[in-house]
């Protein structure tokens, strides 16, 4: 049976260490894994990108597949054309699909009417392949996951939504602290609170980010406006005291280590100094996102 990977919770935590060891093993021999040889996936961007779109496209190649760039506004898609048609046409020509789009239910349509695994590469409500990168690269940091406690400060947004998930899911304890209005999806709290029972997680929201980077070993940042989101100025006075700083961060633990998905818009939810110092981290994260996809597909592609 052909498996997806829409949110982080798609893959058991035994198998989420299994993608990050493995990612950890193409790291050192990038051509080693060959998966895909003669698979055509489909890459379909209806947001900006610029990490997710080269990282795939490098993963899909140096696993022996063709990757197809597929800009959303080219297609019938932009012209209303149902998505289930467009899964079930797709799954006759692709091997598999990412796709970065705005609405979460469009892609669990895309997964349930095509017949070809299907990833998804952000919605306004996740975005797990940027995760699976970040719980890599904190693997590689500490050793370890589980006990660890991430910190989120800024906005309630896909990538909160996904870190309570993961949190929830890796035993992995999170505290997200945001602006009072801008708190992260109820739906995405209550599935976290759901695992956290057989995890043991401790998870939190919070408007303090005094109180969330208490005893943190990693704090964690995303922009205030999303792709898709006005530039509203109203909206970023409401975070100015949700900025990670050298501030702030004196509240964490002394070995703590500052993590950012990018793009980052420094001297708002994090300051050129903190970014820098930190800037090893945030890179590496980065790279990470080639090796965990690709250790990802691996396992995905396999029986497919
Ligand atoms: N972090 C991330 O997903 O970056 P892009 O938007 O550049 O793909
Ligand atoms: N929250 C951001 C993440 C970018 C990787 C956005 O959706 O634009």
């Amino acid at each position: 049976m052909k498996r997806d990977f829409l949110n982080i919770s798609d893959l058991s935590k035994d198998e989420v260490y299994q993608v990050i060891e493995y990612a950890i093993k193409l790291k050192e021999d990038k051509f080693m894994d060959k998966t895909l040889t003669g698979k055509s996936i489909g890459l379909i961007f209806m947001k900006q990108s610029t990490r997710t779109r080269v990282s795939f496209e490098v993963g899909v190649y140096q696993m022996g597949g063709q990757p197809l760039y597929i800009s959303g506004i080219t297609t019938q898609l932009s012209r209303n054309e149902d998505i289930k048609d467009t899964a079930r046409v797709l799954s006759r020509y692709l091997d598999g699909i990412v796709i970065r789009t705005y609405s979460h239910s469009e892609v669990e349509e895309l997964a349930k009417y095509g017949s070809i695994p299907v990833i998804n590469a952000l919605t306004d409500y996740l975005h797990p392949c940027q995760i699976l990168a970040d719980l890599q690269t904190i693997y590689e940091r500490f050793g370890k996951i589980e006990g660890l406690k991430l910190a989120y400060i800024g906005d309630g947004n896909n990538m909160a939504n996904t870190w309570l998930i993961a949190g929830g899911l890796m035993g992995l304890n999170v505290s997200i602290a945001t602006p009072n209005g801008y708190e992260p999806n109820g739906k995405a709290v209550k599935e976290a609170l759901e695992l956290a029972k057989d995890s043991k997680a401790n998870i939190e929201i919070t408007n303090n980010p005094i109180e969330a980077v208490k005893d943190a070993d990693i704090v964690y940042t995303d922009v205030w406006i999303s792709m898709g989101q006005d530039n509203n100025e109203e909206k970023k006075k409401a975070f100015k005291d949700f900025q990670i700083n050298e501030k702030l961060l004196k509240f964490a633990n002394k070995n703590v280590i500052v993590m950012h998905c990018l793009p980052a818009h420094k001297g708002e939810e994090i300051s050129e100094e903190t970014f820098e110092r930190f800037a090893d981290v945030i890179f590496d994260e980065a790279e990470n996102r080639l090796h965990s996809q690709k250790a990802l597909m691996s396992l995905l592609f396999k029986n497919s």
